[in-house]
């Protein structure tokens, strides 16, 4: 499906970064290694490789990393791209500064275990970054899935990342990255979650 959408000269999501990516990117330790889930076409690990941080992207999209690469090659940065299913994807344990999730929505008896194996993979100390629509965003008619199990609440985000301190957990309304006049609200979840 999502090399589908990605089969076009344009960036679907843009190429500029995430706002809350922009906003935690200063909290990161230099030269950080960077795990980055779901990265579809590259904006925010491009973004992170050109702060001077070793990333690696993972997505199931050929289509979608191809562009990444081609994002990369551009603006003169190295990525590590990785096509694979985040179900079958083994996260290195113990081994990330950083790891990202940006809008990479699966079904909540995937992300649970998903969960268990970022919670795993992060070094002590690390940190997991996440921003992912929250069950209020189908009433906004902005994107994003409308099924209750592909959607991330603070309740969901406590019961899977226990173990986790969650210096950042909240459902806010928020305008979208490319200020789309007509539709220009999401509701979304933000997590910025440390390993003790
Ligand atoms: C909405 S896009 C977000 C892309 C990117 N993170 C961004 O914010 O621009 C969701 C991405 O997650 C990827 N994805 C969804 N489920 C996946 C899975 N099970 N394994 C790997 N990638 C997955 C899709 O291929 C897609 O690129």
């Amino acid at each position: 499906m999502w090399d589908d959408r990605y089969a076009t000269d344009e960036y679907r999501f843009g190429t500029q970064p995430n706002r809350f990516l922009e906003d935690c990117a200063s909290l990161l330790p230099p030269a950080a290694r960077i795990l980055s889930l779901g990265e579809g076409e590259g904006r925010n690990a491009v973004y992170l490789a050109g702060l001077g941080f070793d990333v690696t992207a993972v997505d199931a999209s050929a289509v979608g990393l191809a562009k990444a690469r081609q994002l990369a090659q551009e603006r003169g940065v190295t990525l590590t791209t990785i096509t694979a299913d985040l179900n079958d994807y083994p996260i290195e344990a113990a081994a990330w500064d950083v790891i990202i999730n940006f809008f990479c929505h699966m079904p909540e008896p995937e992300r649970a275990p998903l969960h268990q194996r970022v919670i795993a993979g992060l070094k002590p100390g690390g940190a997991y970054i996440l921003e992912v629509f929250s069950p209020q965003q189908p009433q906004f008619g902005s994107g994003g899935p409308t099924t209750r199990d592909l959607l991330m609440s603070v309740e969901d985000t406590r019961r899977e990342l226990t173990g986790l301190d969650l210096r950042i957990v909240r459902e806010l309304i928020r305008h979208r990255d490319d200020d789309d006049p007509s539709t220009p609200l999401v509701a979304v979840l933000q997590v910025l979650a440390l390993k003790i």
